[in-house]
């Protein structure tokens, strides 16, 4: 049968630069706002990913044309506000899709849009969404999967966001793009402080909308009558960049990572240095050397400003190779290790117990065929494969498309030996005699 994978051979160490692509989890919910928006939206730097693609086709469904222009710019136009139904076949497929449903109610008054799908990092409740939703004054039921949401007038009021796991990220998109057309003012407290919403934000008060309190826990939102046009260029994906500097910790090497924005990864950085890497940090971009085997560390992934969750899986990749023992715990989402059987396979040491994992460091780990269960493990499959000895295969790249733009060129470029082919017939990850040593050669420092 033939299957699409990546296949890596470990041992090259990276050097370069590689610029980070605009931001998948920034894009998304201000892609889902557009719907608000009276007059055309121009968005730049939107990442070429799998889920915008699925975003559109459902705001497709929804009567909103989207139109790349020649400088790469998607430009949006509503071209039939009467409809609002987000089909399940969509919505199932990315959860994200659910940002539709306060744009919706606020703009439409009405809103049928399929509950999303689970998937692989665990359970993905919505009780605080419609909580808040209804808050504002919706009339919300579920029939056959279906949210079914009606409002002739939104009310602002206080909602609070807060969830046992800490507050919900696309939840605080639903209820701010929902306050943005609700009478009144309207108070989000526990609110996400991620700085995709912050972005989102920003974006909303391009449109008009009146918002205060952006990138804090309590953001305060003033409705309008209607919401007119932007032009607006999303924020550069923290989280890939995340992953280009510990693909670097990984690997070794020397890596300038430019197009971002530090702030947004500052907790990493703290927890990389740690490490022993060493960290130049500018403006735009940070310059990573690292050479022999990473300190053991503790990681918790917490929500922002702590180190995202995202991160977490790529973190156990990094940490397999430590030297001495390491713990990841993930209080946002935390059954979020099914990567830990993945990189069991290439030899990591690693113990699960509840919400943390206990990782023994070993000097290398060795190549293997493994599958991606969601798009951050894929990542951290690609990144275990460039140290591994050997050669990797990962399958499972539908997973790895949602979040990544062409995540192989970019390591291809730095000198990884990566390449993404199509492989018939049964996939066999031979493993060369190249010595692990040579993976970790001393290099200078800053
Ligand atoms: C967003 O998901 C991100 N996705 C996720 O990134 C990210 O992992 C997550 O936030 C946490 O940072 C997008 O932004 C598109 P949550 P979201 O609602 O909003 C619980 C990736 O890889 N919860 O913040 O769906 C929930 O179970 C993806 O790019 C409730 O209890 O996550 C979880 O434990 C994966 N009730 C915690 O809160 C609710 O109503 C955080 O969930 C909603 C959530």
């Amino acid at each position: 049968m033939a299957m699409e994978c990546l296949r890596i051979i470990g041992g090259k160490r990276l050097a370069g630069s590689v610029r980070v692509s605009g931001s998948k989890n920034a894009s998304l919910p201000i892609l889902a706002a557009s719907i608000l928006a009276e007059s055309p939206v121009a968005l730049s730097a939107l990442p070429r990913l799998a889920d915008v693609a699925t975003l559109l086709r459902v705001l497709h469904q929804l009567g909103i044309a989207s139109t790349y222009q020649p400088c790469g710019d998607l430009l949006i136009e509503t071209v039939d506000a009467s409809r609002s139904r987000a089909g399940h076949r969509l919505v199932s497929r990315m959860r994200a899709s659910f940002c539709v449903l306060g744009p919706l109610l606020a703009r439409r008054g009405k809103a049928v849009v399929s509950l999303p799908g689970g998937c692989n990092i665990g359970p993905r409740p919505v009780d605080l969404h419609l909580r808040a939703l209804a808050a504002l004054g919706a009339e919300i039921s579920i029939s056959h999967g279906y949210v079914i949401a009606s409002a002739r007038r939104l009310r602002g009021t206080h909602v609070c966001m807060a969830g046992p796991h800490g507050p919900s990220v696309t939840g605080t998109a639903n209820v701010l793009c929902a306050a943005t057309r609700a009478h009144g003012i309207t108070t989000i407290s526990g609110a996400a402080q991620e700085p995709e919403i912050e972005d989102l934000g920003r974006f909303l008060q391009r449109l008009g909308a009146q918002i205060d309190g952006l990138g804090s826990d309590t953001i305060t939102v003033r409705g309008q009558a209607g919401l007119g046009g932007a032009v607006h260029r999303v924020i550069p994906d923290r989280i890939e960049a995340g992953t280009l500097l510990l693909a670097a910790a990984i690997a070794g090497g020397t890596v300038h990572v430019e197009g971002l924005i530090p702030a947004h990864v500052s907790r990493l950085l703290e927890a990389l240095d740690a490490t022993g890497v060493s960290l130049d940090v500018g403006t735009g971009h940070i310059t990573i050397v690292a050479c022999g085997r990473p300190r053991a560390v503790q990681i918790t992934a917490l929500p922002y400003p702590g180190i995202p969750s995202d991160l977490q899986a790529q973190w156990m990749a990094l940490l397999s190779l430590a030297d001495g023992q390491s713990i990841i715990r993930d209080e946002v989402f935390p059954g979020r290790f099914l990567h830990a059987a993945e990189l069991s396979r290439m030899g990591a040491r690693i113990e699960l117990l509840g919400s943390s994992a206990t990782i023994e460091g070993l000097p290398r780990l060795s190549g293997a065929h493994v599958t991606a269960t969601d798009l951050r493990a894929g990542a951290a499959l690609v990144l275990a494969g460039l140290a591994a000895r050997g050669t990797t295969v990962v399958s499972g790249l539908e997973h790895l498309d949602r979040g990544y733009v062409n995540l192989h060129e970019k390591l291809s470029r730095l000198g990884a030996n990566v390449e993404r082919r199509i492989f018939r017939g049964p996939i066999i990850a031979d493993v060369n005699d190249r010595p692990a040593a040579a993976l970790r050669r001393p290099c200078k420092r800053f």
